[in-house]
């Protein structure tokens, strides 16, 4: 197999610490944090696991310019400009819906991103668009490296498959997690977990609360495509890819926060001097405590949930978050 522990760029401070969180006691749980919000500043969050291998691909290709989309806040964009323009390339990014000039979308402008605005039903397609600016590209002598949304690729997989090893160097010393539970927002981060899960033998349960209109289905969907993909590229045989995805955590859609999601924001700072955001980890923590409450975690479980980040993306928010304050 690909030697995936080495053959990547190294663009993150890892490992990232695993702290207990306080929050966890009153629910009669040993809940454990990984601080994926400290791998990098600029950069932070889950998409530095898995751009320390596409852009290491990206460059082996030789491409001087990177493309990718997302909405206009995106955590992955942002991250994507900051390392591509760091390593020496440009960057285009295709974003949907609209923003002030605030968190991830000033920080792309201020990068020196070249941004294309477009539709949502664009953005459904944008496969297609950025792949056609591509060839645009090319056929002015540049070369373009295209980065799905989320950065959720066969490639991409291997970030969280790394992130396992971590992990299970942690458990050595402090006892094995029962679950390892993130925010889904293109499934790239649980399909790498899961994919780590079965190469390091790991027991755990990894489950991804989705926080977009998509469903469980879908995600399973776009997993399996993926892994063929995987398969073929990586000389893996992995038959199948089965996290736990759990529906009914979104609330009334993809970055719309409800009131219960910024309490979990205020209490969670105050409490654990933690950082979350309104449109994945907020709501992906809702799922965690609900989960508990409900027993499907049962009661002394040992739970790690991934801070995936996204602390830029909160800014944008700060005007609704007034209202919860003290
Ligand atoms: C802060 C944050 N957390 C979680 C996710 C979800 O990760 P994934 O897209 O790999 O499912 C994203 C991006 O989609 C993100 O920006």
């Amino acid at each position: 197999m690909f030697d995936f522990m080495n053959e990547k760029l190294s663009l993150g401070r890892f490992p990232t610490p695993i702290e207990p969180m306080k929050y966890g006691e009153k629910y009669g749980v040993n809940l454990f944090v990984k601080r994926d919000d400290l791998d990098e500043f600029i950069g932070s969050g889950n998409k530095v696991r898995k751009l320390e291998y596409l852009l290491y691909d990206a460059k082996k290709l030789s491409c001087d310019v990177v493309l990718s989309a997302g909405g206009v806040q995106s955590n992955h964009c942002r991250a994507t400009a900051y390392f591509s323009k760091k390593l020496g390339m440009d960057v285009e990014l295709f974003l949907f819906g609209e923003s002030e000039l605030q968190g991830n979308f000033l920080i792309d402008k201020l990068l020196g991103a070249k941004i294309h605005s477009i539709t949502y039903e664009e953005y459904e397609n944008v496969a297609e668009i950025m792949n056609k600016r591509a060839t645009e590209l090319e056929s002015t002598g540049r070369r373009a490296y295209v980065i799905p949304p989320g950065g959720s690729s066969a490639v991409g997989f291997l970030g969280y498959a790394a992130a396992v090893h971590e992990i299970s160097n942690w458990e050595k010393a402090h006892g094995k997690f029962d679950y390892i539970v993130c925010a889904t927002g293109t499934a790239g981060t649980i399909a790498g977990l899961e994919i780590g899960r079965l190469l390091y033998n790991e027991e755990f349960k990894v489950i991804g609360v989705n926080v977009t209109k998509r469903s469980q289905e879908d995600f399973h969907k776009i997993m399996s495509e993926e892994l063929v993909a995987f398969n073929a590229k990586y000389k893996t045989e992995i038959k199948e890819l089965n996290p736990i995805v759990v529906d009914g955590y979104v609330g009334e859609g993809y970055a719309i926060p409800s009131q219960e999601d910024f309490e979990i924001i205020r209490d969670v700072a105050s409490k654990d001097q933690l950082i979350f955001d309104p449109v994945y980890t907020a709501k992906a923590f809702k799922g965690i405590i609900s989960m508990i409450k409900k027993s499907e975690i049962p009661q002394n479980s040992r739970i790690l949930f991934i801070h995936t980040g996204g602390t830029f993306g909160l800014f944008a928010f700060a005007n609704q978050l007034e209202n919860f304050l003290i």
